[in-house]
């Protein structure tokens, strides 16, 4: 361990895996952490946090605010940045998402003020929903399946490459200029579920339908495959925001920070499409 080493939570996850490849790629040392990852950390286990934390000089910050289970955001993040900035941490760069107000009784930017606060130099980041959402994450058994059922309407969500994110996280992380920053962060065009669907049926050859659903039919659906029903109610509020089109209005912010544009929705769908993992 050295003084330069970079804590990355989330390091199996999305975001955090990349966000590992791209500091290494730019030289840095990185410390990838987890629950199964090369360092333990656990936000359910206090006693993990410290020993991660020693001798780093910035953090990657993923919350678990996503998954099942009541988690106090606020506070664990809050604690978690203050022992950071004790330790001796200088730079955070924290992981939240583009969403408005509460989502199925949660606050998603919960954990920024106490990033804000901790006393060291921070950096937010707002994205859109992941483009990898249809291939690495909550949508991918849809697309195998060959229907997306969601309460989205025809709404559009300008969908970013988690790449994007990982390489402004990476900058921000190691450069200067990103601190006390709060970036939104999307792809550069807006997409309907159907438009998705349909670039996706194009590149993999098989027919994948988008079937719009009523938010209550969607919520009684995932209680029917045995999801908790709070959670099924977050997930629903989640698609809701794309159906209102709250944040359907793409961002520059990538091209401003990398100096080129944003990864296009097409290029992620022919690279998922070639890796066969929509091939069932
Ligand atoms: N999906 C989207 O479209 C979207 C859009 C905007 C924002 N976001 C935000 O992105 C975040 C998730 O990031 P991601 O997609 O990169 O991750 P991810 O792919 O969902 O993976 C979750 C990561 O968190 C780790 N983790 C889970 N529970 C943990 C715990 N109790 N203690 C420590 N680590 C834990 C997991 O590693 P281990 O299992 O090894 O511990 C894994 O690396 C959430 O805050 C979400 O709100 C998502």
């Amino acid at each position: 361990m050295t003084q330069s080493d970079i804590l990355v939570l989330g390091s199996t996850g999305k975001t955090g895996r990349r966000v590992v490849e791209a500091l290494r790629a730019r030289g840095a040392t990185v410390r990838p952490a987890g629950r199964s990852a090369e360092v333990r950390f656990d936000w359910n286990d206090d006693r993990t946090w410290e020993p991660a934390l020693t001798g780093v000089r910035a953090a990657y910050l993923v919350d678990r605010q996503d998954q099942p289970g009541a988690w106090d955001a606020a506070a664990e993040i809050a604690a978690l940045a203050k022992l950071a900035a004790d330790s001796g941490v200088r730079r955070l760069v924290l992981l939240q998402a583009r969403t408005t107000g509460l989502v199925g009784g949660k606050d998603l930017g919960a954990g920024e003020r106490g990033v804000r606060d901790s006393g060291a130099e921070w950096t937010v980041l707002r994205p859109n929903w992941f483009c990898q959402n249809f291939d690495e994450g909550v949508l991918l058994d849809s697309v195998r399946a060959g229907e997306l059922r969601l309460p989205a309407g025809d709404g559009r969500e300008p969908f970013v490459d988690v790449a994007d994110v990982a390489e402004v996280a990476a900058t921000a992380l190691l450069e200067d200029g990103h601190q006390g920053r709060v970036y939104d962060l999307s792809g550069a065009r807006a997409l309907t579920l159907a438009e998705a669907a349909e670039e996706i049926s194009r590149a993999s050859g098989r027919t994948v339908r988008y079937v719009p659903v009523a938010h209550d039919d969607y919520v009684a659906e995932l209680v029917s495959y045995d999801v908790p029903a709070d959670y099924a109610a977050f997930v629903a509020d989640l698609v809701g925001q794309i159906r209102e089109n709250l944040h359907s209005t793409p961002t520059d912010t990538v091209e401003r920070v990398l100096g080129r544009p944003p990864r296009d929705f097409t290029d992620f769908v022919r690279e998922a499409a070639a890796s066969g993992v929509w091939n069932t």
